[in-house]
């Protein structure tokens, strides 16, 4: 059995869960629920990820392998099914491409939320989270603006990782009305939560 170090509140924890469903590796994985932030992570995480941070994953030799990349990169390796990378070059980078953006997206989101639930009010920097804002709304503009037929598209990587940004928004900044202004990505989100594999995970 695969270990999963786990969190669910972590969208890129999600984003390895979401993966494991449509690969239809499920029974392969185990998960390993941790409490670990930056400031007081899991010293037995630590021992297999030096980073100390989630998700990581430890397979049956006992190596580990860290980050959500490189772990949903291995799930596809062993997806029997239709692959979530495209084989075909151009397809291939633009899926990587749309992960790596949904990527910058949670990283600025779940450091927003540090910056909100953990650092004490007297620390907090403005013009600091206003700079992780103006990254979510660009990086979202983008995903209207550029890539909503691959969202529409085949399952991928890329798409995945942008359906986990989008619901780790919903689930830790409800106020945020992103929706609104980004008509094409609100639908295409509300189909795509409806998913097993999103409906299973929703935090
Ligand atoms: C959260 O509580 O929002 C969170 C927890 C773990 C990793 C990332 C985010």
């Amino acid at each position: 059995m695969m270990e999963l170090w786990y969190s669910p509140a972590s969208p890129f924890v999600r984003k390895v869960v979401v993966t494991c469903h449509e690969s239809g590796l499920t029974d392969r994985m185990k998960i390993h629920e941790v409490n670990t932030n930056v400031i007081d992570s899991d010293a037995e995480l630590r021992a297999r990820n030096p980073l100390g941070k989630i998700p990581a994953l430890t397979l049956e030799n006992g190596e580990t392998l860290f980050d959500s990349r490189v772990i949903c990169a291995y799930l596809d390796d062993l997806n029997a099914g239709p692959k979530l990378t495209p084989s075909e070059t151009e397809a291939r980078f633009r899926a990587m491409t749309l992960e790596a953006l949904s990527d910058g997206v949670m990283d600025a989101a779940v450091n927003t939320r540090y910056e909100m639930a953990l650092r004490p009010e007297e620390f907090r920097w403005q013009e600091w989270m206003a700079g992780q804002f103006q990254k979510i709304n660009t990086g979202l503009d983008s995903l209207e603006e550029k890539y909503i037929d691959d969202l529409n598209g085949d399952v991928s990587i890329g798409v995945i990782s942008a359906g986990c940004a989008l619901g780790y928004l919903e689930f830790r900044f409800p106020e945020n009305d992103w929706k609104e202004k980004r008509p094409r990505l609100s639908a295409w989100f509300k189909e795509f939560s409806k998913r097993p594999s999103m409906a299973k995970t929703t935090p």
